[in-house]
């Protein structure tokens, strides 16, 4: 008889947005005539930008003639992307990243999920907590947690760092010495970041304790302070102790279209063997590349018509936070993020715990947001809402809980 991945088994209860969307199927159907407005989910709303769209479609009729047909993308992805990438996304923000350090892919997602595999099983994670829920399943599913406490939500071998309104959501150096360290800044969940000298702090620690720090940079596009580093590379240090991962989900409405990429320097090694030579290998195998339509609509975010009409998309969902944010605080709650993040943190009142609290707004006001404890123990108390949604759904949205 086969036997199965019996780590799989270990996963506790179902993905938190399958929760809350059978919680939210089954006030629909008790209450046919209520209007749900979904602050939920991090997904975007706007469509794709103009200069995107017509990226795509000359690269749809490239791929109908012969003379400029193209099957399988290079392993890494097409050179005109990466060199985009590399010159914008790091050379113009003062980044010694080259374009053969850039491994193109469908997302941030699948990257933050399978980067985990190169790495042996030994290592111990730290995370933080909260935390995007994929950093740690994923190491649950390759036997690296220890054993899980249903009471407390913890793994046995997982290095939780608390970010609450204590320490400013920003995670204070473990006791315990890590040897992979998961970070995204700006924050999902809590719409928090850390200043351009904490990343500093650690990197410098990370290359102290010998440690790897896998950096999601998902959010990056919505950093609006200026002591806040854009890559993780702006740190001196960083290429030898850093991972970059990067998604076009939420800065270009890619999370449809799918793609993303994960830098890994050449000087990043274990004693005289690359990280990059080990990923390089695994995507070669694994992975057969992004769509050239989709890699040509990547290289769109980069031309200087893209980059107008993505600020303003990007400007358009920060309003959304800033609406949020306010009509919070204007009604007594105790908010942090939207500020280089969209999304918003809010401290659930009067003790409420945060699935009651996801209740009560989607039985008062008809919204749906997200419970914090859904990303970890020390989210209890706390709530999520997106600024992803339309200006008109987030103003509606402020005024039924304004009404509460
Ligand atoms: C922190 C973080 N990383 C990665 C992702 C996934 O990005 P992608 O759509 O590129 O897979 C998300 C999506 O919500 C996210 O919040």
């Amino acid at each position: 008889m086969f036997k199965i991945n019996e780590n799989y088994l270990k996963l506790p209860g179902s993905y938190l947005f399958s929760t809350i969307a059978k919680k939210v199927a089954a006030y629909t159907e008790a209450n046919p005539d209520k209007e749900i407005i979904r602050l939920g989910i991090g997904d975007v709303t706007q469509p794709l930008a103009p200069a995107i769209i017509e990226a795509m479609h000359k690269a749809v009729d490239e791929m109908g003639k012969a003379e400029t047909f193209r099957g399988y993308a290079p392993d890494l992805g097409y050179q005109f992307l990466r060199d985009a990438i590399a010159q914008e996304d790091y050379k113009a923000k003062g980044a010694d990243i080259s374009a053969d350090e850039i491994f193109v892919s469908d997302g941030a997602k699948c990257d933050s999920g399978n980067i985990q595999e190169i790495f042996s099983v030994d290592n111990k994670i730290a995370v933080c907590d909260p935390v995007y829920p994929v950093y740690v399943d994923t190491n649950v599913m390759a036997g690296r947690t220890g054993t899980y406490d249903a009471a407390k939500e913890t793994w046995s071998d997982v290095i939780y760092m608390p970010c609450t309104a204590e320490n400013q959501f920003a995670p204070d150096f473990p006791k315990e010495t890590p040897n992979l360290i998961y970070l995204c800044f700006p924050n999902n969940p809590t719409g928090s970041t850390i200043t351009k000298d904490q990343l500093q702090g650690w990197v410098d620690y990370a290359n102290k304790v010998g440690a790897v720090i896998i950096y999601d940079a998902a959010y990056e596009a919505y950093i609006s302070e200026e002591n806040v580093a854009h890559t993780i590379y702006e740190c001196p240090g960083a290429r030898t102790c850093a991972i970059e991962l990067k998604s076009f989900s939420k800065n270009a409405g890619f999370t449809g279209v799918r793609l993303g990429y994960t830098v890994i320097p050449k000087d990043l090694k274990c004693k005289d063997v690359s990280l990059h030579s080990l990923w390089e290998r695994r995507h070669g195998t694994k992975y057969n590349g992004a769509p050239y339509i989709v890699q040509r609509a990547g290289e769109a975010v980069y031309s200087a018509e893209g980059r107008e009409q993505l600020k303003k998309q990007v400007a358009y969902y920060m309003n959304n936070a800033g609406i949020i944010k306010e009509g919070l605080q204007a009604a007594g709650y105790s908010v942090s993020g939207g500020v280089n993040a969209p999304y918003i943190w809010l401290k659930t009142p009067d003790g409420m715990s945060s699935w009651e609290f996801f209740d009560y707004l989607l039985e008062t006001a008809n919204v749906v947001g997200t419970p914090g404890s859904g990303f970890g123990p020390s989210g209890e108390g706390y709530f999520r809402l997106t600024a992803f949604g339309s200006y008109e759904n987030t103003l509606a949205a402020m005024e039924r809980i304004r009404a509460m």
